[in-house]
């Protein structure tokens, strides 16, 4: 491999998730040697179209198809039957990843999943509208230092010394949450079962991630970091309790990986040229109208993981300001420009109006959001094509797309003071316009 000046590169999502980081890990991993997930779980659901062939992945990193070495970090929480669904799911594709997967990442057992539904019928107003894999209540135990890690499931007796303690605790909790005398039906001795035989599974692929990707670097090895959800999704800058239980802006990398930040050479951000958001939470932007339909129609936006139909409205440059302020992208990749094609004239979020005044920074807290009227300027719409006129323009490049569109590009990058290297007008690898270089 020709030797590159950036070997390490991070691609977040920029807002409330979906926003096409798999599109984009899938694109720029052709010029990686090593694909990573850093954080979350198999809430993650992302789409990878290849000559109009889709994959979804949820736990593995969207690097999988290129034949990459992939690796799932500390920072991940595995439910290990979706781990094997994927794994099995590309055998049958006939690719044959190099997977490695941290001995310390956290494990998702049946009660987690069950617990997420409970806490959410408590939460009421306040719940975030979960993909319900047990996500939150696994990163709860982690926290607590209850939960159990990959390390456990490969030694029958420590497994059964923590998952002895935690099924107690969690049984406890359990009939305290729906109020009852009568025992749940999981059965502790199947699971024992079930999970150490996930953990035999799993023992070829477990190691030192840490100690693996810190020696790639040192060899030059070239590492994509591939985020999930987004950076307003995320537990420490997000829009809390409306989101999720990860680190999700490009700091989760060092936390879960162990990767140093002084190793971190590139970060790109994701924003689509709409807004979406699947689950709870004051959306200001948020269209309920024909555009509403027109958009969720022509971008598909249902979710990879739930099916749920995504929350649409206009682009909101406003909270993605922020998000670039945290992140501090080097640059940003646009996608679903051609989802918004028909729709004219078409708005731009600026600012945000909170009790008659302009704010100067994103509020962050979502009593005041959802009190904002946001603050729009306008711009001329592009006409829709067919998707294959879509695809000849990506194929002859910038200069082919639409003015309309050129402008809005321009209008955003202005805005957000950060180069949109990146333009996806479709959902193919192919359907993609590099400005400018990113390695
Ligand atoms: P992720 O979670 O950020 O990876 O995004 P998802 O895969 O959940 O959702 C993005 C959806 O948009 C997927 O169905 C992609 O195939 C699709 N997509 C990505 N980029 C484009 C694009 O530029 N145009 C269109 N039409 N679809 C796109
Ligand atoms: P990708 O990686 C969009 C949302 C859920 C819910 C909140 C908490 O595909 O972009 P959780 O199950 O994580 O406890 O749910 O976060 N959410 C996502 N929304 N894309 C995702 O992932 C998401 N992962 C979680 O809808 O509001
Ligand atoms: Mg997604």
């Amino acid at each position: 491999m020709e030797t590159k000046k950036n070997h390490t590169l991070v691609v977040t999502g920029a807002s409330w998730g979906d926003e096409g980081k798999g599109k984009i890990v899938d694109l720029l991993a052709s010029g990686a040697e090593i694909v990573v997930r850093f954080q979350g779980g198999n809430n993650a659901g992302h789409t990878v179209v290849v000559k109009g062939k889709k994959y979804k992945f949820h736990l593995l990193p969207s690097g999988a198809i290129q034949n990459k070495t992939i690796v799932i970090g500390n920072g991940l929480v595995i439910d290990p039957k979706v781990l094997f669904e994927e794994l099995n799911m590309l055998k049958k594709e006939g690719f044959n990843p190099n997977l490695k997967i941290s001995e310390n990442a956290h494990i998702i057992f049946p009660f987690h999943n069950l617990i997420d539904g409970l806490e959410e019928e408590e939460k009421g107003n306040y719940a975030a509208g979960t993909t319900m894999r047990g996500i939150g209540p696994t990163y709860c135990d982690k926290m607590s230092r209850f939960g159990i890690r990959v390390y456990d499931l490969l030694d029958e007796k420590i497994f059964r010394s923590k998952f002895e303690k935690i099924f107690e605790l969690k049984r406890k909790m359990y009939k305290t949450l729906v109020n009852t005398d009568k025992e749940w039906d999981l059965d502790k001795e199947e699971i024992i079962k079930r999970y150490l035989d996930h953990g035999n599974k799993m023992k070829q692929y477990v190691i030192n991630t840490a100690f693996y990707l810190n020696q790639a670097i040192d060899e030059g090895k070239v590492i994509l970091f591939e985020g999930a959800q987004g950076a307003l999704l995320g537990i420490d800058h997000g829009m809390y309790p409306f989101g999720t239980s990860s680190v999700t802006w490009s700091g989760g990398v060092c936390a879960g990986t162990g990767v140093g930040p002084t190793r971190i050479d590139k970060l790109i951000g994701v924003i689509k040229a709409y807004t979406s958001r699947v689950g709870g939470g004051p959306l200001p932007t948020e269209l309920n109208d024909n555009i509403a339909h027109q958009i969720r129609e022509q971008g598909h936006e249902y979710g990879t993981t739930t099916g749920r139909p995504r929350r649409v409205g206009w682009i909101d440059l406003f909270s993605l300001k922020y998000a670039v302020m945290i992140n501090h992208y080097d640059s940003l990749a646009i996608t679903l420009l051609d989802a918004l094609a028909g729709v004219d004239p078409v708005k731009l979020c600026v600012g945000y109006n909170y009790n008659g005044e302009s704010l100067k920074t994103w509020p962050i807290q979502s009593e005041i959001i959802e009190k904002c009227i946001p603050e729009y300027i306008e711009m001329p719409g592009w006409k829709n094509l067919p998707p294959e006129e879509w695809s000849r323009i990506a194929k002859k490049g910038y200069n082919a797309l639409p003015d309309k569109i050129k402008d809005y590009v321009d209008k955003i990058e202005e805005i957000l003071g950060t180069e949109l290297a990146i333009i996806s007008i479709g959902p193919n690898r192919s359907d993609t316009i590099i400005k400018k270089s990113i390695w």
